[in-house]
Formats: structure tokens, C-alpha cells, sequence
């Protein structure tokens, strides 16, 4: 069984076509990917030893051959054209950032599927900034957390509307316009918490409040349509 956050990678991964997890860890993403049937192989890589043993035991406990394990940074294990979707889920947006820059290939992936699990804003401004095909953002709830998943495509170049507009980096352009229920539980959330932040930062007589004020502004412009 797999999580929900990691079911809704799976949903984005291309069919039929051989994929790479980066940063596996426990492998069970690829391991399922292979076992439903949703592609023919996988390329699984982590840069530290442990991960990889971790991994190592989730394939051959699930009889799985088809997914097959490679220690390195990042994207650097793979060759070009080896496959067609590569997913890092599980590591921070900075990161997440850096690997894919470092990867002289990019351009040749059909589809690159990430789950940041910080750094959001940073990571919109970068596909903005690269004028990167956006197909799809959605978020996922899990327990107390909400997983955003992109889904990009790095040989798609597009001029994004919303490269400088602040609201759509914080709040996600396509989710702005779809509102799925997990998105619309995070603005309540983030709208609680900022309220919260600035009580405190008032209440301990902090004088420059003004940005505090704007993020709360744009959180409750967003809770008004409900
Ligand atoms: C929190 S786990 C995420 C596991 C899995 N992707 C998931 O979402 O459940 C992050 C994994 O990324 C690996 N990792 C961190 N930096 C890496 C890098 N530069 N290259 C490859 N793997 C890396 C870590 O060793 C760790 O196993």
C-alpha cells in the first residue's frame, strides 16, 4: 500500500514508459509503478548507502528485478533518453531545484514530477523563470500534512502569465483556479496561522507588520469565495 501523497505521483507518471525515482529511499514508489503494471521498468537512485539497502530489501521482498537501484546525486546516474519520467519526491524545494539545474539533459524529459516538501514559492518562480511547461499542480492531504504535487514539462517552453505576480507563486496558479478541497483546507490554515503570527508579532511590539498584513489580506481574499 502506498501513501496517499506517493498514490498521487503515481497517478502523473506517464503510462507504458520507463521512469526514475530520485531520492527512493524505501523504493515503494517504483516498486508499485511496476507491480500495477504502470510502467515496464524504473531506475531507482539515492545518494547514501542506507536508503539504498532500505530499498534493496523492499525489491527483493516484492519479487521486483524490474526496478533497478543506482547510488549518485541526483539525476547524474541516468543517461539521456533512458527515461521518460523522472519523480523527486520527499526533498526540499531548494534541492529539488539544484538536482534538476545540474542535469544537463533536462530539455529531453517528457515529464518531471515533484513533491517539494518545502520551498513552493521558490520552486514556481523557478519554473516561471525557466518558462517551463506547468501541466499540473494539485495537493493531497495526509494526516496533519498537505503534499503539493507539480507536474512539469521540461521540453515545453512557455511564457507563464503569472511569472510576477506574487499571489499566484504563494497560492499556485492552477490551483487557484480548480480550488480542490485539500488547497482550499491549506488557505484556511496558512490564513489561521499568519493571524496568529501577527497577533504575536503585535503583541510583542514588533513595528514592521505591513508584510505579515498582505499575506493575511491574500489568504482571506481566497477564504471570502467559499
Ligand atoms: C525523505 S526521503 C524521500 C523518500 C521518497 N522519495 C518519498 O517521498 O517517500 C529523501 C531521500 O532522498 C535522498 N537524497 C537526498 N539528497 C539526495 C541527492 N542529492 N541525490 C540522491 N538522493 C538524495 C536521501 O538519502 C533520502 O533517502
Amino acid at each position: 500500500m502506498l501513501p496517499p501523497r506517493l498514490h498521487e505521483v503515481a497517478r502523473h507518471v506517464l503510462r507504458g514508459r520507463p521512469v526514475a525515482d530520485i531520492g527512493t529511499d524505501h523504493a515503494r514508489l517504483p516498486v508499485f509503478l511496476v507491480r500495477e503494471g504502470i510502467v515496464p521498468s524504473a531506475i531507482a537512485i539515492d545518494n547514501k548507502v542506507g536508503p539504498l539497502a532500505h530499498a534493496q530489501r523492499t525489491i527483493t521482498e516484492l519479487e521486483c528485478p524490474a526496478v533497478a537501484l543506482r547510488q549518485g546525486d541526483g539525476l547524474q546516474p541516468l543517461q539521456t533518453g533512458e527515461v521518460d519520467t523522472v519523480v523527486l519526491a520527499g526533498l526540499g524545494g531548494a534541492k529539488i531545484i539544484s538536482l534538476l539545474q545540474a542535469w544537463p539533459a533536462l530539455a529531453t524529459l517528457p515529464r518531471v514530477i515533484m513533491q517539494p516538501n518545502t520551498g513552493w514559492v521558490a520552486v514556481r518562480a523557478w519554473i516561471a523563470a525557466q518558462r517551463i511547461g506547468l501541466r499540473q499542480e494539485t495537493m493531497v492531504r495526509e494526516g496533519e500534512h498537505t503534499y503539493l504535487t507539480l507536474v512539469i514539462e521540461p521540453g515545453v517552453t512557455v511564457q507563464h502569465p503569472w511569472a510576477d505576480d506574487d499571489e499566484a507563486l504563494l497560492l499556485g496558479p492552477r490551483l487557484m483556479a480548480s480550488r480542490p478541497p485539500a488547497w482550499r483546507a491549506w488557505v484556511a490554515a496558512e490564513h489561521a496561522r499568519l493571524g496568529r503570527a501577527l497577533r504575536r508579532a503585535s503583541a510583542a511590539g514588533a513595528t514592521d507588520l505591513d508584510p505579515l498584513r498582505i499575506s493575511l489580506a491574500r489568504m482571506k481574499r481566497h477564504l471570502a469565495s467559499d
